[in-house]
């Protein structure tokens, strides 16, 4: 399909704090698909920003001793600066002070309330200010005299107060219907099952506004309230594409979003409320929601209270950042928790940026500079082992683009780095080195089918690599405009006659 538009996005992050791995990951996983999307011909609009209000932001400003807004600037400018060490190609970076944002969160709260969707009443319940969420009494444990969120382990505490109220209760069974009707709004089906059974098991009305603190958006008309810090940041999705205008070309466009990637922590915002919000507005909801699962440092989440925390930007210092990028989406598995360790990142260069795909570039470019003066030709003489090499390669390509389609990154990972693999041997075992002087027409042969796997590899780990492989196609002469997909259509991808530039080292390997 060519043109298709595609709108992703990642969370927007809350600026209390220094940007640590689980960010980096979320962050990641979209640009990998963004950059997937841009390949395979789509037309992309990429998506990240900060979360600047509410509760949590505020006490965070007060603990710098800093006005909010202030404090805002400071920390949004450093997950602004992460996007670039990280190589994220997002297209916009939205803040939800901006005044875009204000417009679009006013447009939103105005229909909820024309709707007769939002009604105001008053709230007594449970709160966790890190989470910003409300929690039910049956979600609450206690131990040594202090409460916590069964849910996320967070404190809480008791609130009471005037509140805006979102008939949230009203849309079970429209939600119910939504996601049947869109089977694939909610990936990995794990995660959708967990919802629609949270669904199933009711749902209450929503405070959607807070009096006790006054940083965030007030409610228009009534500005003793604020407005909660949940239905402003999730319109932020709405407001990078200038919503409420929704004849802009930005809005027809990429509305409905592609995808949203989320961590599982924040699936009920997104999988319920925003859709139930949007459902109320007449506005159509997002197509998918891909959660994934939690980095782990041993067996407990990563984050900043635990102070168990692999800093990325040390990381991306000490090892580089196409190394960060290719462990983080190997390691982890689908949509569900992983581990991760500088062991293993050490492991996972080695084995299969070093040894496998690095090596592979490597040796082939070293032979054809010291052998043939950087030119191969091909000729139409196929071996057993050629046949065999591509008949392998078209098997394991042939489910890439669905792979990826389902956010199935690992899969989509293993396949590629199979095929890369299956390079390495297919030479070992064709010994071009042992042709030099007896049969130079079939070592060009073995040596084009080599450079035609480089760059088929190349491309096809270009999303997650980006560095490292545009080294290799910058090499290989392959124009920008020619790095895409096409292959997997059956395209030619490297001329007969090709001539290559030098190609320095890759990736290091990193001795123990
Ligand atoms: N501001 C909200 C999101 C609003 S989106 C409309 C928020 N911000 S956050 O900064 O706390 O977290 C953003 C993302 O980082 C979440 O998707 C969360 O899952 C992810 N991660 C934070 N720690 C994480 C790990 N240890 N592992 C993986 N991702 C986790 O929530």
């Amino acid at each position: 399909m060519k043109n298709q538009n595609y709108y992703i996005t990642t969370p927007i992050y809350y600026p209390s704090g220094q940007p640590h791995m689980g960010h980096a990951y979320s962050s990641i996983i979209a640009d990998v698909f963004a950059r997937f999307k841009r390949i395979d011909n789509s037309n992309v609009y990429f998506l990240t920003g900060t979360d600047e209000h509410g509760l949590k932001i505020q006490k965070a400003a007060e603990k710098a001793s800093m006005d909010p807004l202030s404090y805002c600037n400071k920390i949004s400018m450093v997950f602004r600066n992460l996007t670039k060490k990280l190589d994220l190609s997002n297209n916009d970076f939205i803040r939800t002070t901006e005044d875009r944002h204000y417009k679009s969160v006013n447009d939103l709260w105005n229909k909820l309330i024309k709707s007769g969707d939002i009604y105001l009443s008053k709230y007594k319940g449970w709160y966790s200010v890190s989470d910003e969420a409300y929690y039910n009494s049956d979600e609450i444990i206690e131990k040594d005299g202090i409460k916590f969120s069964s849910f996320s382990g967070s404190t809480v505490e008791w609130v009471e107060e005037e509140s805006f109220f979102f008939r949230l209760s009203s849309w079970e069974k429209k939600l119910l219907d939504f996601y049947k009707k869109n089977d694939k709004f909610i990936l990995p089906l794990s995660r959708r099952n967990e919802v629609i059974n949270f669904v199933k098991s009711g749902l209450k009305d929503l405070s959607v506004s807070r009096t006790s603190f006054t940083w965030g958006i007030k409610v228009p008309d009534n500005n003793k309230h604020v407005i909660y810090v949940w239905l402003d940041a999730l319109t932020n999705y709405l407001s990078a594409l200038n919503y409420p205008d929704v004849k802009n070309k930005m809005y027809k466009n990429f509305w409905p979003a592609s995808l949203h990637v989320i961590g599982k922590d924040i699936l009920r915002f997104h999988a319920i409320y925003w859709p139930a919000f949007l459902l109320a507005a007449k506005i159509e909801p997002p197509k998918r929601i891909f959660s994934h699962g939690w980095i782990l440092s041993g067996d407990e989440k990563m984050s900043k209270s635990k102070g168990n925390i692999l800093n990325p930007l040390e990381i991306i210092d000490n090892y580089g950042i196409d190394e960060l990028r290719y462990y983080l989406m190997k390691e982890v598995p689908h949509g569900s928790d992983g581990s991760i360790s500088l062991k293993n990142l050490e492991n996972c260069i080695n084995s299969d940026l070093a040894n496998n795909y690095g090596n592979l570039c490597q040796r082939i470019f070293s032979f054809i500079k010291n052998n043939c003066k950087n030119k191969v030709t091909k000729n139409n003489t196929k071996s057993k082992n050629d046949s065999n090499l591509l008949d392998k390669t078209k098997i394991l390509m042939k489910n890439l683009r669905v792979e990826m389609d389902n956010q199935n990154l690992n899969n989509y990972i293993k396949s590629v780095i199979d095929i890369s693999f299956l390079t390495n041997k297919y030479i070992n075992d064709e010994e071009p080195w042992k042709l030099k002087n007896t049969n130079l027409e079939k070592m060009n042969n073995i040596l084009h089918v080599c450079l035609k796997q480089i760059a088929m590899i190349s491309i096809l780990l270009n999303p997650i690599i980006p560095r490292a492989t545009s080294k290799v196609l910058d090499a290989l002469n392959i124009e920008k405009k020619s790095r895409n997909f096409s292959f997997l259509d059956g395209e030619e991808i490297i001329p007969d006659n090709i001539e290559v530039n030098n190609l320095d080292i890759l990736f290091k390997k990193i001795q123990k």
